[in-house]
């Protein structure tokens, strides 16, 4: 068990980026908030509270002692994107101070969303994340020849573009891929292709890739 602080540093699961699709809760701890801590993307939700707001860099360590003396004075809230569960630096937090010393407030992932958006179940679904992950790629061909349905997070060089050619040039044929772009922002956009004809495809912005096994029975 770690030091016990003196506020618990609430982590907020933000959903996939519009205001319209945080919780309840979500919004009730942001209001009561001392500070946001979060990306630019997620603290811009909230540009008309004059709460302090603290943009996150990729440095962690520092974010996280940062975060850590701030909740010594203040009622720390951290912005994650979708859900902090689901592959998100939340897990740095908790592993460096303790459950004990942290809320979690769940939100709709990027992933549910994209499910729901092509009417498929995600229960039966497994997920590989390439976000900052390059190394993750064989985890991908691996898990894209095992099941029928994966899900993939892209950042702007793991993108749809790798993920095509690597997957054909490993034999990988007769998938139905989904491209859901943007979802729940102003430019969203889900289509669907083969596998086999996405070299020309272009994606802009925020992306979850979903793989299908074609005639696969799955709903
Ligand atoms: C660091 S991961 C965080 C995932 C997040 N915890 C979740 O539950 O959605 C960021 C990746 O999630 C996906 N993502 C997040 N928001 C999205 C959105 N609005 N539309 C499409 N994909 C999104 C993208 O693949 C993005 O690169």
């Amino acid at each position: 068990m770690g030091k016990k602080l003196v506020n618990k540093i609430t982590i907020v699961g933000c959903g996939p980026g519009s205001k319209k699709h945080l919780t309840g809760l979500a919004l009730q701890r942001i209001k009561n908030a001392d500070s946001l801590i979060g990306s630019k993307r997620l603290l811009d939700l909230f540009a008309d509270t004059d709460t302090d707001k603290y943009t996150v860099n990729r440095n962690y360590k520092l974010l996280i002692m940062r975060i850590i003396s701030l909740s010594k004075r203040k009622k720390v809230v951290v912005l994650v994107s979708g859900d902090p569960g689901f592959f998100s630096y939340s897990k740095l937090i908790i592993d460096k101070v303790g459950i004990e010393n942290c809320e979690i407030i769940p939100g709709i992932s990027s992933v549910q969303l994209a499910f729901a958006s092509i009417g498929k179940t995600w229960n039966d679904a497994c997920f590989v994340s390439l976000h900052g992950r390059k190394d993750e790629f064989p985890m991908l061909v691996k898990k894209v020849k095992e099941y029928k349905k994966v899900a993939v997070l892209t950042d702007d060089s793991n993108n749809l573009k790798l993920i095509s050619k690597g997957l054909l040039s490993e034999g990988i044929r007769g998938r139905t891929v989904y491209v859901c772009e943007n979802l729940s922002l102003k430019m969203e956009r889900i289509r669907k292709f083969k596998l086999s004809s996405l070299q020309r495809v272009q994606v802009r912005g925020l992306n979850v890739i979903i793989i299908l096994e074609e005639n696969s029975s799955s709903s």
